[in-house]
Formats: structure tokens, C-alpha cells, sequence
């Protein structure tokens, strides 16, 4: 992703570039000279291999073939010297098809460009190399592919070739042949595949002595030398080796380079130090240096200290997510060039980067117009004299441990300010400007105040900005009610943060969005009540956690069409799911769990193709599944768990080809777990039906699903062994991540984790699992009978096996201490025997574990984790166990009959069947959806919002 940014800011904005520039140049074209006979008929034959859907060929015709668009001739000779094919910016269509080997008959053509033209993949033609007295060569963005060909080396009047490859399927490998184009000025090969041989293309290009730009980005090239015996290319002004997976330090050499006035290396894997101590005077010229995306271990302020020679000239500076530690020096404030200063951080929860206050100095970066400090370690107070930077037009201070108060006065005379970003990590930093500010900016367009005091009253101040369309105020100390003028403000809103505040009262009925800005309006987590508002326009809507009451609209559907994610959890909504949610074909998300909803679960519509995710959990649902569910053809995730529901699970579910999450805990259905499992819900990986009644054996076609990693089957009546194949059920073995279950946010184009949490009863305690990161066995409470299956010591990455409350017996298997990421085992009130296998001290993750009520014999092992189960009653009610943490010792059990002791076991076994009933009769499902507010998350829509403001940067070089 990130390299994808960067690759369409170095590609795209230089395109609009060559566009701006060629118009002007065409301009001049019309000069009428009779032209050759040869290169008319050359140029005719040209003209008929190419696809030119738009006729931009139209003046082709005639003879007089030098006053032909994209001809220019020499007005002495008649010669063709200049043919520039590249399309007009409005052409509709490029040229395409094939290129007519008659071109290499213009002998004296020294400027040839086809760039930007779609040639649909063939290769770049070989006689190309013919043309000797070319000096100019564009072949970029024209989509050719292959290998690029040696020929090219013989054209050693070449002072531009640029063959940058947007679509990265050209390639080079022996690049020898560019050793003889030593006059290159401009060289472009961006994208390019340059897979052998990077020696020999460092060696080539050193010997370009008159070289200005070069351009490497992309190319795949694992070397970089450390080291140049000689530096030949001193003219060099830009230089971009981004994208290249060098896996090196910064060679010393590229900071000898003093005409450099571009230095972009992001995203090339470079470690270590920037190695400023031996150039530290020669980069004087430096305008632009873009180290983003690295694992550099450099101190900042060194660097900036470093940096001291080009403190006049350093326009941007970008070293986002480049691992760079240390202060910002109070030499900051000499760079008065600074335009962009971006240290923000991409990773989420990263405890790196810069830390320490922002120096006062900085007050004296008068030509900043970004800073970006987001995500970074920083703390302490804002220094006023932020507010001396009259430029900025982007203030992103998120996520760092600032303190204390910002007010009016940072913020007064930043007058171009667009975006606005503020949060802090420590909870006493607050944003109180006085009551009747009126701020000089009025164009402010985005504003994020979030983790921040800016409360109680609303922030009036925003009311007069011309064009706010995103405004998050989360966790922002906000009560009282909505103001009004958010409402006439709604028009041009495409995001509405209001989440985690205390706003009391009721919704508008009347908000005016705009359906073509998808706007998406988070109010959870406040105390708004009411009924549920009806938003025409709104593609999101999330109101979880609130106070409203009444039932769900009937016309829902139809006010709001547009939606896509609906999240009206956690309120008191009674009355039934109404049928007409099925007319919101674009719906993605829906979450109306824990609400007082009666009825049926709806039919769901199999227009509805984007539907993935269903959760009506804790609710009072009743009557049985609808068929429809399998229909939907993007469903993976249902809910229902904590209902009414009763249905005979033997015949639901047929055809649930994409399901991979099935919720149906605690209510009513009953049958059997059908045989074809493995057919109909193929992609299964969580199956959760505690607290059911569900009845028959566990089927052995649950083995043959390949994902399964949490099979719950708790508190139900099944019956017969557990499958000896569960131990071939490949989920189990492989570690689970919160990434297998992340979905596409239509908001942030990012993918992000969707994450539910299950309460599993292990040992008598409640505890939280999230579903999505654990592999969990539960099969507690039924009636099953037989042995524990050997092999489901394969079972490696299984995290919790809860087997208590049957009638298993035989032994525990020898090796179960090969499951090494156990924390929970739970075999107590079965009928197991023999000893407790010392491979159980190997399991260094167990935390809990109950053995309680079997008939287990022997020596309790005292090694590892054993030496802290300390509570007896996990080994009580196996009169035959002895040792530690139990009251008999080993030693005198050995000659005592068992009998005395067992009688006074069932005792005990009865009080504690009580417990364990009251406490499972209090089990809770809690659950916790990431969904809503991951979807927002600040850091992602920060990076976005970024990215188009850096490629306005980067169009203004
Ligand atoms: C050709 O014409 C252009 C403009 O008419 C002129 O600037 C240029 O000097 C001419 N070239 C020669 C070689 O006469
Ligand atoms: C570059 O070429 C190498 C070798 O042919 C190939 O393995 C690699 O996948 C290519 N890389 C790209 C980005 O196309
Ligand atoms: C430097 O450039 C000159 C002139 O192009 C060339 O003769 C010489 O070999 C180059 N030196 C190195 C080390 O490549
Ligand atoms: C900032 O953090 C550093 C390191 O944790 C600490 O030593 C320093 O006192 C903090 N500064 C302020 C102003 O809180």
C-alpha cells in the first residue's frame, strides 16, 4: 500500500507534468517545408499500423508531411528530425497497434517520442537502435513490455532516454549495453526489472559524467555499492533510488554527490545511520530528501544537525515511518525553506519515533506549510509560537503524549490552515479557546480533535467554516445536544465523528446529506435518544451505544438506500428486523445485536451481493433460520447467537459456500450437526452452538474442514466419541491472526480486522477469547463417551480444550504435551484414568487447568507451570492422586484403599455441580466489535489525506 502511494505520486504527477509541458510545444509545429519523398511514404506506412481510434493521424495526409501534427523537420534540408507522437491530454484514446518498421527510415530523426500511448504490451521494437542520430527518447508510460532491447546501446547520442514502466513488465538483464550511452543527461528506467548484473549498471552509469537526473525507482535492484572508487556523476541534481530492495545501509558515496537537489530513497529497505559524518558539508544544494519507509536507526537530531549546510535550501523532508529516534533540535528553526516536514507513522501501535517537545524554533519555519508529527512519541506542551506559522496549511499533531492546553492563540493566524489533526495519548491535554473566537482560516476542510479536553460545550468556533466536509470530535469531552448549525452544515459533510462524547437529547429528523460525498455519521457511545434518525444520502451509519428506543423504521430502506454499513447495536430497540432492509443493496455491514428485537431474522435478498457481515446476536429473535441466508453470496460472517431461535439444524445451512463465522449459542435448536457439513459450509473455520440442544454424534465430516479453528460445541446432548480425525484438522496447526477475518472498508480502501470476542466457562471461570486469533476445542457438558483421540496432540496451535462434564474414559495421551500453546485445559467430571503424563510439564503457555473428579492414579508432577497450580481443588476428587498441592502423600496412599475417600469425593462432587450450574447459568456471550471505529481509524484517513496533499507537493517542485 504504501509503496503503492509512492508509486503513483512519481508516476502520476510527472505525467500531468509532460502533458502541461508537450501542449506548448505543439504549438510551434507548423513549419512548411516540402518534406522527404522516402520519409512520407515511411511515415504513411507508420501511420497504417497504428491504432489511432481518435484520428489523431487525421492531418497525416498529403505530402507535405513536415506540417503533419507531431513532425518537425529541419528548414534547411526538409529532413525529419522530431517526431512526437505522445497524445493530446483531452485525446479520448491513444495510439495503439503495431510500429511499422519504417520508421527506422527516418535517418535523421533525433527526437522521438511515444510516450503515453498504450501499445498493449508488445515489446520495444529492436530497430529502434537504428536511429543513430536520436538524442531524445521517450518511450515511458506506453505500455510495452518484455525485455528492453541491448539495441538501445547504440545510440550514443542519447541524452534522454526515459523508459519509465508504470506497469513494471519491462526488463533488463545484461545491462552492459548502457555503458555506452556516456551522454546521458536524463536517464529514466523507473519500474524497469533489473534483475542481473546491478554492478555493471552502478559501473555504466558512473561513467555519465554530464548526468542531471537518474531515475532508478522500482527497479528490483538488491545492490547498491557501498562504496565508488572514483565519483564521475558531480552534475547529478536528482537522483531516486526509491522502491529498490537494497537491504543495505546508506552508502556514504550518495552524500558526496554536492549538486544533488533531490535524494529520494523511501521504501528501499536501507538500515543503520545515515551516513551524514563524511558528507556532512556536501549536500548544500538539497531541496528535497524522502528517506519514508526505512529501518534507519539514525538520531534525529544528528541528522537535522547533519542536514545544517542545506538548511536554506531544504524544501521537504520526509521521513515517515523511517524508524528515526531522538528530538527535534532547536536547529530546526534555521531551515526557513522548510515547505513539508513529515515524521508521521504509519504503523498502528508502533512505540518508536521521534520524542520529546516540538522546539520553539519552530515558529521560525516560515514557508512550512505541512507538519506532520502524527503517531510519534513526542510529548510536553505546544509551543505558542506554532501559531507564527502563517503558511501552513496542514497541522497534524495526532497520537503523541502532549500535555497541557493549546488555545486560540496557537491557532489564531494560521490562515490558510485546510486540516487540522490533534490527540494525545495522555489524557490531560485539552484544546479551550474563548467563547467568542472567531478564527482567521475559513476554509478549514477536515478537523480531528479526538482524545483531547475540547468540551463541554460544543466547538462554535467551527460554525463558520466555509467547507468542512470531515469533522471528528471523538472522545472530546462534548455533552449537551447537537447544535444547529451542524445540521446546515450537513450538505457538505462526507464524515462525522461524534463518537465517545456525552451529547444528550434526540437526533434531527432532517439532516440534508449529499449521497455522491458516501457520508458516514458515527454517534456511538453517547446518550442520544429517540428514535432511529432517517438520513437520505448516508452510506454509514453508526449509532451503537446509545439510548434509542422505538423500532426500526420499516421505511429504512427506502430513506436510505445508499447505505452500506448499519450499526445500531447496544441500544433499546424493540418490535421486529424490518423486510425491507432488503432493499439496501449495497449493504455490507449490519450489526443490530444486543437490542430487545423480536420476530423473525428476516429473508435477506440475494441482490444483497456485498452482505458479509450479519450480527442479530443478543436479541429475542425466535423461529428458525431463513434459507436466504445461504443464498447471500458474500456472507462470512452470522451472528445469532443469544436468541430465541429454534430449528432443526439438520436441514438449515445448505450451500453456505463463503460462511466462515457461525454464531447460533444459547437458544434453541436442535437435531443433529448434518453429516454434509463439509459440503455446505466448505469455508467453516468458527462453528460455535453452545447451549443448545442439539443431539447425535460429532460428525467426522467436521475433519474435513480445512479452516476450522473453534469448534464450540458446548452445553448441548451429543452423544458417542470424539472423531479421532479431529486431529488431522489443519486450522488447529496453524497460528491464527486478526487479519484472516479483515474485510475492505469502502472508506479508507484499506483492509481492516473485524474482531468478535467469546466467552468461553474454562475451569469455572468466564474467560474472553477473540474468536478471530484463537484455535479453541470445546466439547464441555454433553454426553460423549470413549477415549480422548491421541492425535489431537498434533492439534499445535490449539489454544484452550475444554473436554469436562462427559464420560470419557482411558488415559490422558502420553504426548499432550506437544500442544505448546495450550493455556487452558479442562478435563474435569469425566471418567479418565492413569497418570498425568510428564510431558505436561512441557507446556510452559498452560495457565489453567482443572483434572478435577476423574480417577486419575499416581504422582501429581511438581516441574514447570506444576509448581504454581497450587490449588488443590483442580486435582480434588481422584482419591488415588497424591503429592502436591493434595494433602496425601504419595507414599502412605500407596498402601490405603481408595474407598473411604472416593465416597467422601461425590460429596463434594455434588456441592461443586451446584457452583458450576449457577455459574454457567450466568454465562454472558460479551462481544466487541473493532469494526466501526478500526474502519475510521485516524492514522488511515490520516495517511490518505496525506498522500493528497503530498502529491500536491510534489506537482509544485
Ligand atoms: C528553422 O526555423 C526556425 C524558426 O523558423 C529558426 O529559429 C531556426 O533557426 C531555423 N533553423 C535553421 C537551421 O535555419
Ligand atoms: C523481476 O525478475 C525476476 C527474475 O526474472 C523475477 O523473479 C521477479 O519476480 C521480477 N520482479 C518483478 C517485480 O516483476
Ligand atoms: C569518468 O568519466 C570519464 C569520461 O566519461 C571516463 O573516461 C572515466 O572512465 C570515468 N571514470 C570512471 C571511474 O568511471
Ligand atoms: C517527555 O518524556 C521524557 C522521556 O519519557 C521525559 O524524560 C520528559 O520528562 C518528558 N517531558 C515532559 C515535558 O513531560
Amino acid at each position: 500500500m504504501m509503496a503503492c502511494t509512492k508509486i503513483f505520486g512519481y508516476y502520476v504527477i510527472p505525467l500531468l507534468f509532460l502533458f502541461a509541458s508537450i501542449k506548448c510545444e505543439k504549438r510551434s509545429l507548423n513549419v512548411s517545408t516540402l518534406c522527404m519523398k522516402e520519409e512520407t511514404v515511411a511515415l504513411l506506412k507508420v501511420k497504417k499500423d497504428l491504432n489511432d481510434p481518435s484520428d489523431y493521424l487525421s492531418s497525416w495526409v498529403g505530402k507535405d508531411c513536415c506540417s503533419w501534427i507531431g513532425i518537425q523537420c529541419d528548414n534547411q534540408t526538409g529532413n525529419i528530425l522530431n517526431l512526437n507522437l505522445q497524445p493530446d491530454l483531452l485525446s479520448p484514446s491513444p495510439l495503439g497497434g503495431k510500429i511499422n518498421p519504417s520508421l527506422a527510415d527516418l535517418k535523421h530523426l533525433s527526437h522521438l517520442d511515444l510516450s503515453r500511448n498504450d501499445f498493449e504490451g508488445i515489446p520495444i521494437p529492436e530497430f529502434i537502435g537504428s536511429l543513430r542520430r536520436l538524442n531524445y527518447l521517450d518511450l515511458s508510460y506506453a505500455n510495452f513490455s518484455g525485455r528492453v532491447p541491448s539495441q538501445l546501446g547504440f545510440l550514443s547520442n542519447l541524452h534522454y532516454l526515459n523508459i519509465d514502466d508504470v506497469t513494471r513488465t519491462l526488463w533488463v538483464r545484461d545491462i552492459s549495453w548502457l555503458s555506452s550511452l556516456s551522454s546521458l543527461q536524463y536517464l529514466n528506467m523507473d519500474g524497469v526489472n533489473i534483475t542481473d548484473k546491478p554492478h555493471q549498471l552502478f559501473r555504466s552509469v558512473n561513467k555519465m559524467s554530464s548526468l542531471l537526473e537518474l531515475h532508478l525507482s522500482y527497479c528490483n535492484l538488491a545492490y547498491i555499492p557501498p562504496s565508488l572508487p572514483f565519483l564521475n556523476i558531480t552534475s547529478l541534481s536528482v537522483l531516486d533510488l526509491s522502491g529498490n530492495p537494497f537491504n543495505s545501509s546508506i552508502p556514504s558515496w550518495l552524500f558526496n554527490l554536492s549538486s544533488l537537489t533531490e535524494l529520494h530513497l523511501s521504501d528501499s529497505s536501507l538500515t543503520g545511520l545515515v551516513p551524514f559524518t563524511r558528507g556532512r558539508h556536501k549536500l548544500c544544494k538539497l531541496e528535497v530528501l524522502d528517506l519514508d519507509f526505512n529501518d534507519l536507526t539514525s538520531d534525529i537530531t544528528e541528522m537535522i544537525e547533519a542536514l545544517s549546510c542545506s538548511n536554506q535550501s531544504l524544501r521537504f523532508l520526509y521521513l515517515s515511518d523511517s524508524q528515526l529516534t531522538g528530538k527535534l533540535p532547536h536547529s530546526l528553526g534555521k531551515f526557513i525553506s522548510l515547505e513539508d516536514l513529515d515524521l508521521f507513522i504509519y504503523s498502528e501501535n508502533s512505540h518508536t519515533g521521534v520524542s520529546g517537545p516540538i522546539p520553539t524554533s519552530i515558529g521560525n519555519l516560515s514557508s512550512l506549510e505541512s507538519l506532520n508529527l502524527g503517531n510519534n512519541m513526542m510529548n510536553g506542551t505546544i509551543p505558542e509560537s506554532i501559531g507564527k506559522l502563517t503558511n501552513l496549511y496542514t497541522l497534524n499533531l495526532l497520537e503523541n503524549y502532549w500535555e497541557g492546553t493549546m488555545t486560540n492563540i496557537h491557532l489564531h493566524n494560521l490562515t490558510n490552515l485546510i486540516s487540522l489533526s490533534l490527540s494525545s495519548k495522555h489524557n490531560s491535554f485539552a484544546l479551550k479557546v474563548t467563547n467568542d473566537w472567531v478564527p482567521t482560516f475559513k476554509d478549514l476542510s477536515n478537523v480531528e480533535i479526538s482524545s483531547c479536553q475540547v468540551g463541554p460545550t460544543f466547538p462554535n468556533w467551527l460554525r463558520d467554516q466555509n467547507s468542512l466536509n470531515e469533522i471528528i470530535l471523538e472522545s472530546a469531552g462534548i455533552s449537551g445536544k447537537i447544535p444547529h448549525w451542524l445540521y446546515n452544515m450537513s450538505s457538505q459533510i462526507s464524515y462525522l465523528d461524534l463518537s465517545h462524547n456525552n451529547i444528550s437529547g434526540y437526533f434531527p429528523k432532517q439532516m440534508n446529506f449529499t449521497s455522491s460525498n458516501t457520508p458516514s455519521i458515527d454517534f456511538s457511545f453517547n446518550r442520544l435518544k429517540g428514535s432511529i434518525p432517517l438520513w437520505s444520502g448516508v452510506s454509514a451509519l453508526y449509532l451503537k451505544n446509545n439510548l434509542l428506543s422505538g423500532t426500526i423504521p420499516t421505511n429504512i430502506a427506502k430513506e436510505m438506500s445508499q447505505l452500506s454499513y448499519l450499526d445500531l447495536s447496544n441500544n433499546y430497540l424493540n418490535g421486529r428486523i424490518p423486510l425491507s432492509l432488503n432493499e439496501t443493496q449495497n449493504l455490507f455491514y449490519l450489526d443490530l445485536s444486543n437490542n430487545y428485537l423480536l420476530g423473525e431474522v428476516p429473508e435477506f435478498s440475494t441482490s444483497m451481493q456485498n452482505l458479509e457481515i450479519i450480527d442479530l446476536s443478543n436479541n429475542s429473535l425466535s423461529g428458525g433460520i431463513p434459507t436466504s441466508i445461504c443464498s447471500l453470496p458474500s456472507l462470512y460472517i452470522l451472528e445469532l447467537n443469544n436468541n430465541n431461535l429454534s430449528a432443526n439444524l439438520s436441514s438449515a445451512f445448505e450451500n453456505c459456500i463463503q460462511l466462515q463465522t457461525l454464531s447460533l449459542e444459547n437458544n434453541k435448536f436442535f437435531g443433529s450437526i448434518p453429516n454434509e457439513i463439509s459440503k455446505n459450509i466448505p469455508s467453516l473455520s468458527e462453528l460455535l452452538l453452545r447451549g443448545n440442544t442439539l443431539t447425535g454424534s460429532i460428525p467426522k465430516e467436521l475433519c474435513h474442514l480445512p479452516s476450522l479453528h473453534l469448534l464450540d460445541l458446548a452445553e448441548n446432548k451429543f452423544s458417542g466419541s470424539i472423531p479421532t480425525c479431529l486431529g488431522n484438522v489443519n486450522g488447529f496447526k496453524i497460528p491464527q491472526t486478526y487479519f484472516n477475518y479483515s474485510f475492505l472498508s469502502s472508506r479508507v480502501l484499506r483492509y481492516v480486522p473485524y474482531m468478535k470476542h467469546t466467552n468461553l466457562v474454562i475451569n469455572g471461570r468466564i474467560v474472553e477469547y477473540s474468536k478471530q486469533t484463537h484455535s479453541i476445542i470445546d466439547l464441555s457438558k454433553n454426553n460423549l463417551s470413549g477415549e480422548i483421540p491421541v492425535n489431537i496432540t498434533q492439534l499445535i496451535h490449539l489454544g484452550a480444550l475444554n473436554l469436562s462434564w462427559n464420560h470419557l474414559t482411558g488415559n490422558i495421551p502420553n504426548n499432550i504435551g506437544l500442544l505448546k500453546d495450550l493455556e487452558n485445559l479442562d478435563l474435569s467430571h469425566n471418567n479418565l484414568s492413569g497418570p498425568i503424563p510428564t510431558s505436561m510439564a512441557s507446556m510452559t503457555f498452560l495457565s489453567y487447568l482443572n483434572l478435577s473428579y476423574n480417577n486419575f492414579s499416581g504422582q501429581i508432577p511438581t516441574a514447570n507451570q506444576f509448581g504454581t497450580f497450587n490449588e488443590p481443588s483442580i486435582y480434588e476428587g481422584n482419591p488415588r492422586l497424591c503429592g502436591k498441592p493434595l494433602p496425601s502423600n504419595c507414599s502412605s496412599l500407596l498402601d490405603r484403599s481408595g474407598e473411604q475417600e472416593r465416597k467422601h469425593g461425590d460429596d463434594e462432587k455434588i456441592e461443586r455441580l451446584k457452583l458450576y450450574a449457577s455459574i454457567v447459568a450466568g454465562y454472558i456471550t460479551g462481544f466487541w466489535i473493532v469494526c466501526g471505529s478500526l474502519i475510521l481509524k485516524r492514522s488511515w484517513r490520516n495517511a490518505y489525506f496525506n498522500f493528497l496533499y503530498d502529491m500536491k507537493d510534489k506537482f509544485w517542485f
